[in-house]
Order: structure tokens, then sequence, then C-alpha cells
């Protein structure tokens, strides 16, 4: 298995992580690279991780699960597709005003191969975004073909990662269309706090119409509750509700109101690579290894029709 690294930790502490993770994110991943190497690399799966509320836990899902899949030996690319361009700094790029970035993908049509660049994460290569983003969700009005924009810029990507995450905006607006368009499922991430599921029932209304007419076969990859914390009885009031309204649609996996989570991006580097026994890092190598558990079954699922000629 390929070694991981973040390429400015010294080489201490890069063992230190190296081992620890193993042990944490790749208990399972032994028989989906089984799968890998008898049929070759699958094509990736796409997650955009959306809801149009805003500051409910999207971008640190994104950067922080893309990061953590990438450190299980899962060949990863995090497209950022925010004009606030959270993700992309939260990954360890600063501002640059002559870099390519989305705005390039969906409005000039550059290929993927003159946009993509390798972050300081083995395995996680970034799609960028900048504030001039903000302009392509109305210069993309009257573009021909607009919702599909970036499902076909991806195509290339498909063959060659095996995990795509997209980070999308606070709105349900074109960009946010695109990525849904795009994407073979959506995670949902909600905050564990009074009215958590506000915006909630039109982003589910948006999907199934998303289903209906540009993409039917969009999934729900999951909800996940994020932010939660468990001093406080409304937190564990609130999961316990969605839990009970969502079933099995939410993730086994938590993610805690955790300080390090919220200083890790101005560091530039995912909570695996800032605070590795932080309950932060806990929890989004959980969901990594339930996003990877849930390919494998998916692959499993597949191998049987494909066995039985479903
Ligand atoms: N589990 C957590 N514990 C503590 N702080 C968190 C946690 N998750 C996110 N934060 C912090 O909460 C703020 C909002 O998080 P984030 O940017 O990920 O949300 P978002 O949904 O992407 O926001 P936006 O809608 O503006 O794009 C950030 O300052 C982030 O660092
Ligand atoms: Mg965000």
């Amino acid at each position: 298995m390929r070694c991981f690294t973040w390429n400015t930790l010294d080489s201490n502490k890069k063992s230190e992580n190296r081992i620890e993770l193993k042990g944490k994110i790749l208990a399972s991943v032994s028989w989906i690279c089984y799968f890998s190497l008898v049929w070759g690399n699958p094509l990736a799966r796409i997650i955009a991780v959306a809801n149009q509320k805003g500051g409910v836990g999207k971008t640190t899902t994104a950067v922080n699960l893309a990061a953590c899949l990438a450190a299980a030996d899962q060949p990863t690319l995090l497209v950022d597709c925010d004009s606030q361009a959270n993700a992309t700094a939260a990954i360890g790029f600063q501002k640059d005003p002559a870099r390519k970035t989305v705005y390039h993908a969906l409005i000039l049509g550059e290929p993927f191969e003159k946009i993509f660049l390798k972050s300081q994460v083995d395995g996680l290569d970034v799609i960028p975004a900048d504030k001039n983003l903000a302009g392509a969700a109305v210069e993309l009005v009257l573009a021909e073909s607009r919702e599909y924009k970036l499902q076909t810029f991806l195509l290339p990507a498909r063959q060659k990662y095996r995990f795509v995450v997209l980070d999308c905006p606070p709105a349900l607006d074109l960009l946010t269309l695109n990525a849904l368009v795009a994407a073979d499922a959506v995670l949902i991430p909600i905050q564990c706090e009074y009215l958590a599921l506000e915006g909630v029932s039109e982003l589910l209304d948006t999907l199934m119409r998303i289903r209906r007419t540009l993409n039917p076969s969009l999934e729900i990859e999951g909800i996940l509750l994020t932010m939660y914390d468990e001093r406080t009885s409304l937190s564990r009031q609130v999961a316990t509700d969605l839990r009970s309204f969502f079933g099995s649609q939410v993730f086994q996996s938590l993610i805690p109101r955790n300080v390090r989570l919220a200083e890790a991006p101005s560091f530039g580097k995912p909570i695996i690579f800032y605070d590795i026994h932080s309950k932060g890092a806990e929890g989004y190598s959980q969901l990594a290894q339930e996003v990877i558990a849930n390919a494998e079954k998916r692959l499993g699922t597949g191998a049987r029709s494909a066995h039985s000629g479903a």
C-alpha cells in the first residue's frame, strides 16, 4: 500500500501518523483493493456535500473526508464549488489570482488536466475555487447545457480517482445544481442544533426534482450529524430526532463539536495532519471508513448482479 504523508511534517510525526491512521482507517480496505486488482480501478464515486443552510460543516466535511479517504489509499479529488474558496484555503492553497479554478472549467471550458493541482496530502488532488466563481453562477444562466458543465468537466476524473468530493456553496444555485447533476450521491451535513432541519425539506424537494429530470441515478450518500456536543441535552435530542426521522440514512459516524476542527483550516491542514488524536480526527476517520464500506457493499452488490446476470 502507498504511504501517505503530509509533505511538511517531520519524519517522526509522519511515521507516527502513518501507523495510527492505517490502524484507524484501513481496516476494511483490503477487500476493496482486491476488487480493484481483479477488475481494474472502477469508476470514481462522486459525492456532493450539500445543504443550502450556511455554516453547517459542509466545507469541514468535504476537506476532512477527502483527506481521510486519500490517507486510506483511495485516490481522491476535492472540488471546491464555492466562491468563498474555503476548501481551497483549508487544504493549504494561499490566494493566487493567476491560478486556474472551477470558473475556468465551467465558463471557459478548460480541460481537467489544465486545472487540477496536487495537494500536500499524498493521493489528494484539488480543483480550486476563488472569488470569481461568484460570477459563474450568473454567467451560466444563459449558457447552453448549463446544468451539465461540471459533469462534462469531470469525465476524465471518473477514470483517475476512487472518490471525488464536491464542496457546495450555501445556496441552491446553478453551482450547486451542477454539483448535484455531476454527482452519484449527496452527503448532507446537518448541525445538531435548534432548527437543524431548516432548509433540509427544500433540499430534499430539489433532490427529488433533479432525480426526475437531470440526474435519475442521484442517491443520498447519507446524512451526517455535525457539531454534536454530548454535554448539551439539545444536541442529544436533535441527534435522536434526526435518527428516528431519517433512520438508516443517517451515518453511524458523528462529528463532535471540536475546537481543533475549527483551528485546522487556518493552518491549511486537514484535521488528521493537524491533530490526529483529536475527537474531530476520529469522527472524520470513522466517516471515511463508513463511506469506503458503503462503496465496498455497492461493489459487492454490483459483482453479485453481474454474476447472476441481473
Ligand atoms: N465539528 C466542528 N466543531 C467545531 N467547529 C466546527 C466544526 N465543523 C465546522 N466548524 C466551524 O464552523 C464554521 C462553519 O463550518 P464550515 O465552513 O465547514 O461550514 P459550511 O457549511 O461549509 O459553511 P458555508 O455554508 O458558509 O459554506 C467554520 O468556522 C468551521 O471551522
Ligand atoms: Mg463552506
